[in-house]
């Protein structure tokens, strides 16, 4: 017998969670298989890597250093050292998260209350819009220009404004330029203090040669600030999902970290991150083809 199912709650819901828009995650490649009758379908939209990953994140998560029934270091302090030794940071200014769109959901728990107001554009990467939304955070979306670049000018009188966050991601997921080292300049300069940047560098890797490295301008900036990076592209680490934040100072990376779940990043994806990171080469490859393609 059928249960009946009841299509509402009784119970008082949070507001600003019960209103959000759904994160639009595309179909998936079994479902898009099956309605085509085809098999030979790229997934685009995810920007998933076409190569895969590392043979060496096959190798790392068939080794005995894998315990997947201990539970994982919540610090992943071990991941977090060798970030700081690649990127020549503390750290304790990184913040290790499950895939970088939970670092977007720990900084927007950690700095935003209801009313605050935040910044990023249009069209745009779903949740630097969802999660302060999430926050009862009021959102400021600036268009594109006509040519699909950053409007700077109008980015410039959205940030004087002095919202709590800007979300910019560059380069920029879905429209593909990114910030030059100018274009990057004049929004810290429209930075005021009280107000956090947040580079999201997602696609850092795929960036045009020459392009600013958001860790290394930023740092120099004094402006309160988080760079977001991600082993899910470049790395293409998509479905173990491990991302992290670099911070402007150790207290805002306290906080962003005691907004994230404790045991966030499981340990099958801490041992990959490792092993991805030390494999630079098939990274750089890959990146290398998808920039060509
Ligand atoms: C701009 C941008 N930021 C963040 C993410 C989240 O990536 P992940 O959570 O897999 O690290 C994506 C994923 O598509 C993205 O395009």
């Amino acid at each position: 017998m059928e249960q009946s199912v009841k299509p509402a709650s009784s119970l008082p819901l949070n507001p600003h969670i019960a209103a959000l828009p759904p994160y639009n995650a595309g179909m998936n490649i079994a479902m898009a298989r099956a309605l085509s009758g085809r098999q030979d379908i790229a997934r685009l939209a995810s920007n998933e890597n076409p190569d895969g990953c590392s043979p060496a994140v096959m190798a790392a998560l068939a080794s005995s250093s894998f315990e997947p029934w201990r539970y994982a270091d919540p610090a992943c302090t071990a991941l977090r050292a060798a970030l700081g030794e690649r990127l020549a940071i503390d750290p304790g200014l990184i913040v290790a998260g499950n895939g970088s769109e939970e670092m977007i959901a720990a900084i927007s728990r950690a700095v935003l209350v209801p009313g605050a107001s935040v910044v990023t554009t249009v069209p745009s990467f779903g949740l630097h819009e969802i999660e302060p939304l999430a926050m009862g955070a009021d959102v400021v979306k600036i268009a594109m220009t006509p040519d699909m670049g950053f409007d700077l000018a109008a980015l410039e009188t959205a940030i004087a404004a002095e919202p709590r966050i800007v979300f910019i991601s560059s380069p920029w997921n879905p429209v593909g330029p990114g910030l030059d080292h100018s274009s990057l300049q004049r929004l810290i300069g429209a930075v005021q203090p009280g107000t956090l940047l947040v580079l999201d560098e997602a696609y850092f890797e795929f960036a045009d040669p020459g392009a600013p490295d958001g860790i290394e301008v930023l740092r120099d900036s004094g402006i309160d600030h988080v760079v977001l990076r991600t082993f899910s592209k470049a790395y293409g680490l998509a479905g173990l999902r491990v991302g992290y934040a670099v911070c402007s100072d150790l207290e805002l990376a306290r906080v962003i970290s005691a907004a994230k779940t404790p045991f966030n990043v499981n340990a099958a994806a801490q041992i990959a991150a490792i092993a991805a990171l030390a494999d630079e080469g098939w990274m750089k490859a890959s990146a290398g083809r998808v920039r060509a393609e």
